[in-house]
């Protein structure tokens, strides 16, 4: 999979593309990243990539013509080919697992990062085929959500993540947060590791039991606790089966205050 970053910053995105997972990605083939340098589609020899806005008002405005031309030279090379041009924005729609899953089955898709008080709206109406936001807060440019897109997908190709089932089993994870299946859609599970007591800090006896029916049983309970004290929204949205509705019950009866017998 490549993707084609169109940025005023494309050293800041060096050092996720030479760290961790990302790195490995691009190592193993799986994926490759081009930056593309928004001045260099720029037509004047300061290579002005942004003006002032129309109708006044504080900022300066990112223009339309060196976006297009970035990304017209961008697909130069097959101009047939359906490639999702993804403006990065806080209008766009909320980047969830889902659109994550969506985003790592393409073989390219271009990242335009914003930048300043905001793209000229010709960018968003007639080259970007997407517009996709982070979350509900406003960053001064598109650049960090690039890299929070390129890191989500790149741990979803095939082959990145050595453990394929620990990709399976986070949170989010299986078919997603509107999965059907029973066991998706749930917060993840705790974890723990070595040692067993930390200062005082124990591990739960179940994990070192040996007993996998068991453990299986506790990490289910726990998810479906976390998410129901964390999440609960998301509950609403899965098919849950039997022992999990009961599970749930439980977990709620043993929150109830209890009532003092003079009550
Ligand atoms: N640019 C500025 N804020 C953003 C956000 N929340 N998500 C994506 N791009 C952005």
């Amino acid at each position: 999979m490549q993707f084609d970053v169109v940025t005023i910053f494309p050293d800041f995105f060096r050092s996720i593309l030479e760290c961790g997972l990302v790195k490995r990605a691009q190592a193993g083939g799986q994926l490759r990243v081009a930056l593309h340098d928004l001045r260099d589609f720029a037509e004047d020899r300061h290579r002005t990539v942004d003006d002032r806005p129309f109708g006044g008002g504080p900022g300066m405005v990112f223009k339309p013509r060196p976006l297009f031309r970035a990304v017209e030279a961008i697909k130069s090379d097959e101009p047939e080919a359906a490639i999702p041009i993804i403006l990065l924005s806080p209008q766009g729609r909320l980047l969830r697992q889902p659109v994550v899953e969506e985003l790592s089955r393409r073989r390219r898709v271009v990242l335009i990062c914003g930048r300043y008080e905001g793209v000229d709206e010709r960018v968003a109406e007639n080259l970007a085929t997407d517009e996709l936001s982070i979350g509900d807060y406003v960053l001064s440019g598109g650049e960090v959500a690039a890299a929070v897109v390129m890191e989500s997908v790149a741990r979803l190709l095939p082959g990145v993540v050595g453990n394929e089932e620990s990709v399976e089993q986070d949170s989010f994870g299986l078919d997603g947060i509107s999965g059907r299946e029973a066991g998706s859609g749930l917060l993840d599970c705790p974890h723990y590791t070595r040692p067993a007591d930390f200062r005082g800090m124990t591990v739960p006896e179940v994990l070192l039991s040996g007993d996998h029916e068991e453990v299986r049983r506790w990490r289910r309970r726990r998810a479906l606790e976390k998410t129901w004290r964390k999440r609960p929204e998301l509950l609403a949205g899965l098919d849950l089966n039997k022992e999990d509705l009961r599970l749930l019950d439980e977990i709620k009866q043993a929150s109830l205050p209890v009532l003092s017998r003079e009550g």
